[in-house]
């Protein structure tokens, strides 16, 4: 089993589809390990985004990320990171593969309704950014 960070971003919150991607990705096969609502500030949100602090979107990423509350969920499934991946689609939802969570959902690249680690590394760092080891519960439902 593996386990990957994912975000409901801001715009997922304010449109109202939490619930709508939560059943996309259960019906994919993710189980939800833990899950909260937050609401980042620039150094959260700085602090989670830091491999992209030299990247010229940094900063309207942060300011988009602040804007409202997001919903961070650990999720596990065999191969959960890769998978994950080809479930929400490309990061610019133009380029996304149809019935994909941003093709469906999302309005461009910046506001693009979800977030997922690209690696086992970053899965490791996202998790332990938003959930302690307490947090992440046994997840034997169906
Ligand atoms: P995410 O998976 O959350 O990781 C970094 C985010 O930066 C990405 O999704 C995009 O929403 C956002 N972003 C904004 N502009 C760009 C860009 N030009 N290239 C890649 N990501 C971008």
């Amino acid at each position: 089993m593996q386990r990957t960070l994912a975000i409901l971003k801001p715009d997922c919150v304010r449109k109202n589809l939490v619930g709508k991607v939560l059943a996309h990705l259960q019906e994919a096969g993710f189980k939800i390990v833990a899950m909260k609502m937050v609401h980042l500030n620039a150094k959260t949100a700085g602090e989670f985004y830091a491999v992209h602090k030299q990247r010229p979107f940094f900063n309207d990423l942060v300011k988009f990320m602040t804007s409202g509350p997001c919903v961070p969920l650990v999720l596990e499934k065999e191969n959960a990171i890769q998978d994950y991946r080809k479930t929400i689609g490309a990061t610019d939802p133009a380029q996304a593969d149809e019935g994909t969570v941003r093709k469906l959902y999302a309005d461009s690249k910046e506001q693009n309704i979800v977030h997922g680690s690209d690696s086992p590394e970053s899965a490791a760092y996202e998790i332990a950014h938003f959930f302690s080891n307490a947090e992440l519960v046994d997840n034997f439902g169906a």
